[in-house]
């Protein structure tokens, strides 16, 4: 079974990540991924947990970044399902961030391995970061859109960056080099990777 809070959550995240898709490639993982999340996972038993720089929280989803009512239904819903949520910070090499990486950013998964259900399927999660903080260059094998919160940038492929903003997506093809970065502003968006086969 499913929470309303996560039910209430995912049925946002659908709608703000359909609406502001652009990329073909981006509609297609969403519209599977969603698909697939029509059945649920296992309910996490762990109760959540916040890390300090999740202080940055308030600002980064506060009502008056979004004029778009889809990206103010899933900021809230999210909010909403926050508590529940365990924040943790990210493993493996930190190559190319900031030095003060490790304590000025958070993530936390929300459908996913380690998340608030449970699943290999279908990863969708949130990624935090303070104030001027370069991410890790990272790759890994599932394709993943991002659905961007906040200003910021966001690297795809060997320092081509680019500034999504408020609203905006990106994909990231499987294998990917890629990272991001906060400016004056917290960073704050929403990932959701098909891990699953393709055709499974
Ligand atoms: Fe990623």
């Amino acid at each position: 079974m499913r929470s309303e809070h996560l039910q209430t959550f995912l049925d946002a995240a659908r709608a703000a990540f359909t609406a502001h898709v652009r990329d073909p490639r981006a509609s297609d993982s969403i519209a599977r991924i969603f698909d697939a999340l029509s059945k649920p996972g296992e309910p996490s038993t762990q109760p959540g947990t916040r890390l300090p720089v999740c202080d940055h929280l308030q600002q980064a989803t506060s009502d008056a970044h979004f004029t778009d009512p889809s990206l103010k239904a899933l900021s809230s819903a999210f909010m909403t399902l926050e508590p529940s949520l365990t924040w943790y910070r990210r493993g493996g090499d930190n190559t190319n961030a900031s030095p003060e990486f490790a304590e000025n950013h958070a993530n936390a998964m929300i459908v996913g391995p380690g998340g608030a259900e449970r699943r290999t399927d279908v990863w969708i999660g949130v990624s935090l970061v303070a104030p001027h903080i370069r991410y890790p260059d990272h790759d890994h094998p599932p394709e993943e859109t991002y659905l961007v919160l906040s200003e910021g940038d966001f690297m795809q492929g060997r320092d081509n960056w680019v500034t999504p903003g408020i609203g905006g997506t990106l994909y990231n093809p499987p294998g990917i080099l890629h990272a991001m970065r906060s400016g004056a502003a917290p960073l704050f968006a929403f990932w959701a990777l098909w891990a699953a086969p393709h055709g499974a």
